[in-house]
């Protein structure tokens, strides 16, 4: 490594803490990756190490790294045209609501176009409210749905309790137990589950709510799997009480749980549908908030109250429908499925070797192993909503991962797999080779 080297990136990450803000952390000490390039599932810094990306950027990267057709994609577009008024419109906006038409099932026919996940979410509460006439939006209390003021609210995750005193009004949360830490019996689950919610219903009053809306598959709360046949019931009890059922496929959409969206691992439909993430396979910003026939047919002769200078914006169109190709020429979503189950075998024989891993839960590449201190009493490494004292030995555990060459989510006691979709079952051995590593410092502290 040469000297110029070594001055390049301290410059790089000078600047960017010297005049750029830092999202979730403490501004001082911050210790980034300086990314000089990234290919299929490794980033490279400046000089030249090299990071298996094991949670696919954050879980958006599907297509992996560096692919051109992108690039092309995007600069033929940006060529032609670089952006017109959302109420001008563009070959490529409506090639790409086709081909999300196709993709959707049921009557989920028409997109309205976002730039992220939280603005997905927001458009989302907005359309439920107006279209049902009523007012509260009933969210699991284990979810994460963005960070503007609506998606916030909405989210149960306590990474919303900082600004809680900003929250928006008529959100309710309710608890959903995971099976790891249900004490009472898995033929249980399922029935207790679904009497807490229909009582929650009952006493916040059906004819108040407007939408229950729920991740397709849990993600960055801990990827906490529903129990099976729950989210029926769910659908059920809303066609009931004229509750709308919006999926929040933000994280969990294109391909990353071995299906293009996660709720089709529990044959439902929803009516509505907020994507970002995958859709671009984080190229550029962008989501899309897919409503169904029904739900649209209310604004055919009625104004539709939403809108954003950069809806349908005609470059973000254009990544998003030569990614939507790339998933099916290369296969992505089959090899998804197919790593997925891999991962769960290679992890079943890490729990032989490492005492301190409690549970492993994934639906495809969506997955996390959770680390107890003890597995008989399942005592967390790090507690929920962990407090910095708390997560000494996950710090290290993370620490180590960085330094053995991988980059991941950890978060509490939690270690996130979900690499890029085009992940190989060496890559994959590569990286559970060094989680494996990092977790013998878990293995010192269990009891
Ligand atoms: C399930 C889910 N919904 C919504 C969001 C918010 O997306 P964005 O950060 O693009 O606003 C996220 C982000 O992680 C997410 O995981």
């Amino acid at each position: 490594m040469s000297e110029k080297t070594i001055s390049q990136a301290a410059e790089i990450i000078q600047n960017n803490q010297d005049y750029t803000l830092f999202s979730w952390s403490k501004q001082k000490n911050s210790n980034p990756i300086a990314v000089k390039y990234a290919k299929g599932v490794y980033l490279y810094d400046y000089d030249e190490k090299r990071y298996l990306d094991f949670s696919s950027g954050l879980m958006n990267v599907n297509i992996g790294h560096g692919n051109q057709r992108i690039t092309e994609a995007v600069t033929r577009q940006m060529q032609e045209v670089a952006y017109v008024t959302p109420s001008c419109v563009t070959k490529v906006r409506g090639d790409l609501g086709k081909k999300l038409a196709e993709i959707c099932p049921g009557d989920l026919n028409k997109a309205f176009f976002t730039l992220c996940g939280a603005t997905s979410i927001d458009n989302a509460i907005k359309l439920a409210r107006l279209y049902t006439g009523k007012h509260k939006i009933v969210t699991r209390y284990q979810s994460y749905h963005g960070a503007s003021i609506g998606a916030i609210s909405a989210s149960g995750d306590p990474r919303r309790i900082p600004v809680d005193a900003q929250q928006a009004p008529n959100f309710v949360h309710f608890d959903l137990p995971y099976l790891y830490r249900w004490e009472y019996g898995e033929e249980n689950l399922l029935k207790e589950t679904v009497a807490q919610f229909e009582r929650m219903i009952a006493y916040e009053g059906p004819g108040t709510i407007a939408a229950i809306l729920l991740e397709g598959e849990s993600g960055s709360s801990g990827c906490f799997q529903y129990p099976k046949g729950y989210l029926q019931k769910v659908r059920e009890i809303c066609d009931k009480h004229g509750i709308l059922l919006i999926m929040d496929e933000v994280m969990s959409g294109f391909g990353r749980t071995g299906n293009w969206f996660g709720f089709q691992n529990h044959d439902i439909v929803p009516d509505m549908i907020a994507m970002a993430k995958g859709l671009t396979s984080g190229y550029l910003p962008f989501g899309c908030l897919m409503v169904s026939d029904k739900i649209a047919s209310k604004f055919d002769d009625a104004i539709l109250p939403l809108g954003l200078t950069y809806s349908a914006h005609p470059v973000c169109c254009a990544a998003a429908l030569e990614t939507l190709k790339i998933y099916e020429d290369d296969g992505l979503i089959e090899n998804a499925a197919r790593m997925g189950k891999y991962v769960e075998e290679k992890v079943e024989l890490l729990k032989q070797k490492h005492p301190s891993i409690g549970n492993f839960r994934t639906a495809g590449l969506l997955g996390c192993i959770e680390l107890v201190k003890n597995r008989t009493t399942k005592e967390p490494m790090a507690p929920f909503n962990a407090k910095p004292d708390e997560m000494v030995v996950m710090n290290k555990v993370a620490a180590k991962i960085r330094e053995l060459g991988m980059y991941t989510f950890v978060r509490w006691g939690y270690i996130f797999i979900a690499p890029p979709l085009c992940v190989t079952k060496e890559q994959i051995d590569e990286g559970l080779a060094i989680i494996s590593q990092a977790i013998a410092i878990a293995d010192e502290h269990v009891n």
